[in-house]
């Protein structure tokens, strides 16, 4: 007994040691980072674009991104797609036996997971990883998922081939399409720093096939892109997956840091999500219009001292691809007014009319976020995030600090959403099993190089 049990143990200590595969069935979770487009980790990174040619451009995106979910709706009310080609975050995903890295979008509003696969006919183009191209015929892990199938019932976009295999389609609101066979593969995360104190390689977790849409042909903007990996709330996304496959549970978090920081933000799943500093507030996961949307009652608005209630609880989704934070108008026509109201520092026009109100601070000699209200969110059940001012409001331009807040609209935005501003160094927890969010205020850009070890040696 206690042979086996040592034997067990120099087991796990060799795995660690030598960075070698282990399954993730330990209940501990894994972090991977979680690299913004525009950090210099990312191949879209433009080493030409100033900070505030990023913060306008990530903007620009954020309206895009949101009218994309006006389309979305479906007879049942129930939508399980929707994919938006605009997006901030990215992560490497191995798939495959043996491994091939691939960097793929990671969209917190969709349940979709593809990867750019070969047909057999083309290897992978030159130009990696942009262009990189998974080749299923050299893997010793991968599947095929039969037409009769339950994923292939229950995912959406797909349909029965003549030769009985699952057909796979992803539309985006672009009209960019990404097509292909519903499979199943061996996906491999690389887990972060301080993971592993004293391994030479970072250790690496396994999970078991993994259902994907093995795309052969994707056309329009989504050809940039390797793949998609959704983390939604829906039954595809890779959150549902891995909760599925592995003991790690449905439950991710992240801490995103600030954008005119070079830092990596992280990403963390099972154990490691959970949301325990100081502070940390949780507020219920409500039912969503559209299955993958994370949704919470937004049930007043403080800026600075002064709270001001909705008209009625507001359903709000908690999103990392979406840049701004949206509110119903009613709503924001009252933060609005009540900004306008405290603020005392002369207006300025807004960068492209792309928000409302916009301030001018190139004369003053304290930092602007001193000089702002700070802006209360407070949810159903009691929990309240307080967002200091450099949450609420962003520097558009040098000397021009805009509230970072729109209207939802019709034929705009069409989901309240928090956004990726105001989540900035907040650690944000979501959790299926209990459907719930948590929020603790944090030091994001620290949190993935010096993330506490969960091996101790
Ligand atoms: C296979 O991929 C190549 C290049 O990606 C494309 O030109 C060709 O049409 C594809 N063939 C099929 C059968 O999809
Ligand atoms: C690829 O997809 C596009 C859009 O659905 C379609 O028009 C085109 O025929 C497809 N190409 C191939 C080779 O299947
Ligand atoms: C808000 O209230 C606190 C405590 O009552 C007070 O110390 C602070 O000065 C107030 N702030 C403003 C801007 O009125």
């Amino acid at each position: 007994m206690a042979g086996r049990a040592l034997l067990l143990v120099a087991l796990v200590l060799t795995a660690q040691l030598c960075g070698c595969t282990a399954y993730v069935g330990d209940g501990v979770g894994f972090s991977v980072e979680f690299i913004h487009r525009d950090s210099p980790k990312s191949p879209f990174h433009d080493p030409s674009l100033t900070s505030y040619d990023r913060v306008l451009a990530a903007v620009r995106r954020s309206k895009a991104r949101s009218r994309s979910y006006a389309g979305g709706g479906s007879p049942g009310g129930a939508v399980s797609e929707v994919v938006s080609a605009p997006f901030e975050y990215l992560m490497y995903v191995n798939v495959g036996t043996p491994l091939t890295r691939m960097l793929a979008l990671v969209d917190t509003g969709s349940d979709v997971v593809w990867f750019k696969c070969s047909n057999g006919t083309a290897g992978p183009p030159p130009g990696a990883p942009l262009s990189a191209v998974f080749d299923p015929s050299s893997s010793s892990s991968y599947g095929l998922v039969g037409c009769r199938s339950d994923p292939c019932r229950a995912i959406y976009g797909t349909s029965c081939g003549a030769d009985s295999l699952c057909r796979y389609r992803s539309t985006y609101s672009d009209g960019s399409t990404a097509t292909g066979i519903l499979s199943t593969e061996t996906f491999t995360f690389d887990d972060a720093p301080g993971g592993c104190v004293r391994c030479r390689d970072r250790p690496q977790l396994l999970v078991p096939r993994v259902i994907f849409g093995c795309a052969t042909n994707v056309t329009g903007r989504a050809f940039r892109l390797t793949g998609n990996v959704g983390l939604g709330a829906g039954s595809g996304s890779l959150v549902n997956q891995i909760g599925a496959a592995t003991s790690l549970g449905r439950r991710f978090s992240y801490c995103l840091a600030p954008f005119f920081v070079d830092a990596s933000s992280i990403l963390s799943f099972g154990a490691r999500a959970a949301v325990t500093e100081p502070g940390a507030v949780t507020t219920p996961l409500i039912p969503s219009a559209v299955d993958a949307f994370y949704t919470v009652l937004l049930a007043s608005v403080k800026i600075g001292n002064s709270t001001i209630a909705p008209p009625k609880r507001s359903p709000v989704i908690v999103d990392s691809g979406t840049v701004l934070t949206y509110l119903d108008k009613g709503l924001l026509d009252q933060v609005e007014a009540e900004v306008t109201r405290s603020i005392k520092l002369p207006r300025k026009q807004s960068p492209e009319k792309l928000v409302d109100l916009c301030y001018d601070v190139a004369g003053e000699t304290e930092a602007w976020a001193n000089l702002l209200p700070e802006v209360t969110l407070g949810f159903s059940g009691g929990a309240a995030i307080t967002l200091p001012a450099r949450n609420a409001f962003v520097e558009a331009r040098k000397g021009t600090v805009c509230l970072a807040m729109s209207a939802v609209t019709d034929d705009g935005p069409a989901v309240a959403t928090i956004g990726s501003i105001a989540q900035q160094d907040f650690h944000v927890g979501f959790d299926l099993d209990k459907r719930a969010i948590t929020f603790a205020a944090a030091d994001c850009a620290s949190s993935y190089s010096s993330r506490p070890a969960s091996v101790s040696l």
